[in-house]
């Protein structure tokens, strides 16, 4: 990425230099040189564009299925942050259980939420993806945990529209920014037990405005899936209509004080 942004000004600090050449001295030489520089700074923008794969969200899977190799490396600070307050969201909600079932809807590798929970024998994790290569990475991630878990590949509408269980937490991170359509409150609270908890982390509407391409480079390639805003006072109030009660809120800022994700855990 680094190399082709320094090719990039080179090209450009080449094209404006030579044009002022021209423009200095208008003989075939420096007009060649132009020329030159003009055509290089075309190929770069046209190879730019040739490498570059936007999906819309109705492919998110085929995204995610690109990118899941790269996902646990991009982990940012902030992105860090909002797991550990989502993952101290979850324990708080159990903390009086004998045991408890978790459902991780749109659970990616597990890295960032699941591992956290690995050497709670008490916990059956009930994990759910769109993405097969998100499902293999996690079944690889637990392979030497003893960990209780059910691993689904599905999407997490058509999985909970299906689903008889109820379960004392459902914890959907970073995952409805992804999603085609409008996340269902009234079908996810209906699947809570009678004190459970419902865990939401995503990336703040003002901050997906702002960026609204996810873009991770993979073997030279950029793959960039155009997220959707999810506000989360759109989630609260869906929540309050379902007599949900907001137990937890916060959003977490960047250094700049820009919002960039947000935790809320609603409960019974
Ligand atoms: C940004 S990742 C988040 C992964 C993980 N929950 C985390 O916090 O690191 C989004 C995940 O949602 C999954 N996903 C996207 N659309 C989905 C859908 N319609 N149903 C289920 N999972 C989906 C992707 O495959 C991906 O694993």
């Amino acid at each position: 990425m680094k190399k082709k942004l320094v090719l990039q000004i080179l090209a450009v600090i080449t094209l404006i230099a030579s044009i002022a050449w021209v423009v200095s001295d208008f003989s075939y030489e420096p007009v060649i040189v132009a020329l030159v520089s003009a055509s290089g700074f075309l190929i770069l923008a046209w190879r730019e564009q040739q490498s570059k794969h936007v999906y819309e969200l109705d492919k998110a899977p085929d995204f995610y299925g690109k990118i899941a190799k790269m996902y646990d490396e991009r982990n940012t600070k902030f992105l860090k942050d909002s797991h550990i307050i989502t993952v101290k969201h979850i324990k708080e909600a159990i903390v009086d259980q004998k045991s408890a079932d978790i459902l991780d809807l749109g659970g990616g590798t597990g890295i960032n939420v699941a591992a956290h929970f690995f050497n709670r024998t008490n916990i059956t994790w009930h994990y759910v993806d769109a993405t097969a290569e998100m499902k293999v990475a996690f079944e690889k991630n637990v392979e030497s945990a003893s960990f209780k878990h059910v691993s689904k590949l599905s999407d997490l509408n058509i999985y909970m529209q299906s689903c008889e269980q109820k379960f004392d937490v459902i914890v959907v991170s970073f995952a409805l920014t992804s999603l085609p359509y409008q996340f269902d409150i009234s079908k996810a609270a209906s699947l809570l037990k009678e004190k459970g908890s419902l865990v939401i982390a995503d990336i703040e509407p003002e901050y997906n405005a702002k960026y609204p391409e996810y873009a991770v480079e993979v073997d030279n390639e950029l793959h960039a899936l155009s997220v959707t805003q999810v506000n989360p006072l759109d989630l609260i109030e869906s929540a309050l209509n379902e007599n949900l009660k907001v137990k937890f809120c916060q959003s977490i800022k960047k250094n700049d004080g820009v919002r960039y994700a947000y935790v809320i855990r609603l409960g019974k």
